[in-house]
């Protein structure tokens, strides 16, 4: 039998105007072909996001197995989605994570599970356990476009289905009320694809979610579980999924494929629970590394 365990983190980076020393400690964790990925950004911000990212992902790993902070390692799959790199196969499909970041916020749902070993020599575990998995996705509730909201929706509309449409289009909603609702859907659409790890390759539009019409999506009412999916008309009832409000003006989805959860919101993160003290934060090429970045100019 599996014991499941879920994790949901975020981190606000209003909360954190590094310091040289800190950001030192953050970079000398994270791995040198991402160091160089994250030196690309043209801003901070961005810099700083997809830094958090990679210490969420490492405090979740290091936090459920006996892997040190700074010893975890990643890859990327052919999709760019990142998984944990194990040295021995001790933990084979225990963990599974995803990492979301937009605007002011990096987020983290993470399961992990434990084997409990039940089998007796008379009764062996023969049944397939299905493979549990977790996809999430943030979205600032904005639009910065240009185009008027309707032209936008316009743009978009062969990435929903004619019942997503609805409910976002509903007469009764405002602008700012279609936008909150364009936006949950595409969270919860991008929290599906991330936890198949099959970025935009997919027709969005045979992926249609009802969301519960019931009660108000809002900071306090966090999460609505009543979601539900249909894939090419078909319902998915192995799936389970989350919309919360993290702030009035941020909305995240967590997709979970195999697993319901315990109700439970995420918890906000601060930056000390994600440094750790190591040497190398004093290398040279550390220290000159970090400066560089902190000249990166900031999103106005
Ligand atoms: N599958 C799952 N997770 C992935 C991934 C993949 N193929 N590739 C990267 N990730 C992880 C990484 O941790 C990544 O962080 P990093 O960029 O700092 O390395 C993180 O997910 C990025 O997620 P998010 O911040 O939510 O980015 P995104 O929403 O811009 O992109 C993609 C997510 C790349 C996985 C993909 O879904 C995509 O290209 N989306 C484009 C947008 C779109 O058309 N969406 C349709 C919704 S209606
Ligand atoms: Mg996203």
């Amino acid at each position: 039998m599996k014991q499941h365990k879920c994790i949901r983190w975020a981190f606000d980076l209003a909360s954190w105007n590094p310091t040289l020393a800190q950001l030192a400690q953050a970079v000398a964790v994270i791995q040198p072909e991402e160091r160089k990925r994250l030196m690309k950004f043209v801003f901070l911000d961005d810099f700083l996001s997809s830094l958090v990212g990679r210490l969420l992902m490492r405090k979740f790993v290091s936090a459920h197995s006996d892997i040190d902070y700074k010893d975890v390692r990643f890859a990327r799959d052919v999709r760019g989605k990142p998984y944990w790199l194990q040295a021995d196969h001790k933990y084979r499909n225990q963990l599974s994570f995803n990492v979301s970041h937009q605007g002011k916020f990096v987020v983290l749902a993470g399961i992990s599970s434990e084997s409990r070993q039940e089998a007796t020599a008379t009764t062996p575990t023969t049944t397939a356990i299905p493979k549990v998995g977790v996809g999430v996705d943030v979205m600032k509730i904005e639009y910065s476009g240009g185009r008027n909201l309707a032209e936008f929706f316009r743009i978009m509309q062969r990435k929903f289905s004619d019942n997503e449409w609805r409910y976002i289009r509903h007469p009764q909603h405002n602008e700012y009320d279609q936008l909150k609702a364009f936006m949950r859907h595409w969270c919860l659409k991008e929290a599906y694809v991330k936890e198949l790890g099959v970025g935009i390759t997919v027709d969005l539009q045979k992926i249609s979610f009802t969301v519960d019409t019931t009660h108000e999506l809002d900071v306090a009412a966090s999460p609505l579980t009543g979601t539900t999916l249909r894939v090419n008309d078909l319902p998915q009832n192995d799936w389970h999924f989350e919309e919360h409000l993290l702030q009035p003006k941020y909305c995240a989805a967590i997709a979970f494929k195999n697993f319901k959860p315990e109700l439970e919101k995420f918890e906000l993160l601060k930056i000390e629970q994600l440094l750790v003290v190591t040497e190398k934060a004093t290398d040279a090429g550390i220290v000159d590394y970090c400066r560089e970045a902190l000249r990166k100019r900031r999103k106005t």
